[in-house]
């Protein structure tokens, strides 16, 4: 049976290896060790059998918006729902924080779809969003996308009045 808990440091080498596992073949953004102990509290994972085969970060940028990153699940055990209940945690834990949106920058913009993430324009998020966009070897040709969860209906009207903004 899968379960879905918060990270704790005993986790940091399984999680080192997981999420660089994915960066070798591009889908995540490298981590180190230490950069995953400041930040553990963000990360959750998804063991079965006692073992993590999942992750995921939720990161937060201001009282309104936070990213969901680092979301992982091992192949081996891709395609049985362990994704969507990990996503659906994340969320959670964001409704909990009364954020207003979550957005990720994905290769998978399909995946986030089933999840009811809607695709947005990239100039939409903050600006403090590219810190890490710096460090990537992809920085000049950029090809993820900017998902969006709406938490809050308000955010999502204003966010459809930009789309309709910028159409005109
Ligand atoms: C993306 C990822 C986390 C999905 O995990 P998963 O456990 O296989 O996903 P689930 O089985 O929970 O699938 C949830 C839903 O998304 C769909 N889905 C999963 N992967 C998909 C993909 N690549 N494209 C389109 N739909 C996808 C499933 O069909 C399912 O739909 P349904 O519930 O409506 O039937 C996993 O494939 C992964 O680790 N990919 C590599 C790392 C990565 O790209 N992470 C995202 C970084 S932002």
């Amino acid at each position: 049976m899968a379960v879905i808990r918060k990270a704790k440091l005993s986790d940091v080498p399984r999680l080192v290896k997981i999420i660089n596992d994915f960066s070798k073949r591009r889908l995540l953004l490298p981590r180190t060790a230490s950069d995953l102990c400041e930040r553990i509290r963000e990360m959750t994972v998804v063991e079965e059998e006692g073992t993590i085969v999942g992750c995921g970060a939720l990161h937060f940028y201001s009282t309104e918006i936070a990213e969901i990153r680092s979301l992982a699940v091992l192949p081996t055990t891709q395609g049985k729902g362990l994704g969507r209940k990990l996503t659906e945690y994340l969320l959670e834990e964001a409704a909990q924080q009364e954020l207003k949106r979550v957005f990720a920058l994905t290769l998978v913009p399909e995946y986030f779809a089933r999840l009811g993430f809607a695709e947005v324009g990239m100039e939409t998020l903050p600006m403090k969003v590219w810190r890490d966009c710096i460090h990537c070897e992809k920085y000049f040709q950029c090809d993820e996308k900017a998902v969006v969860y709406f938490l809050d209906e308000d955010a999502r009207l204003e966010a459809d009045n930009h789309e309709a903004v910028v159409e005109a």
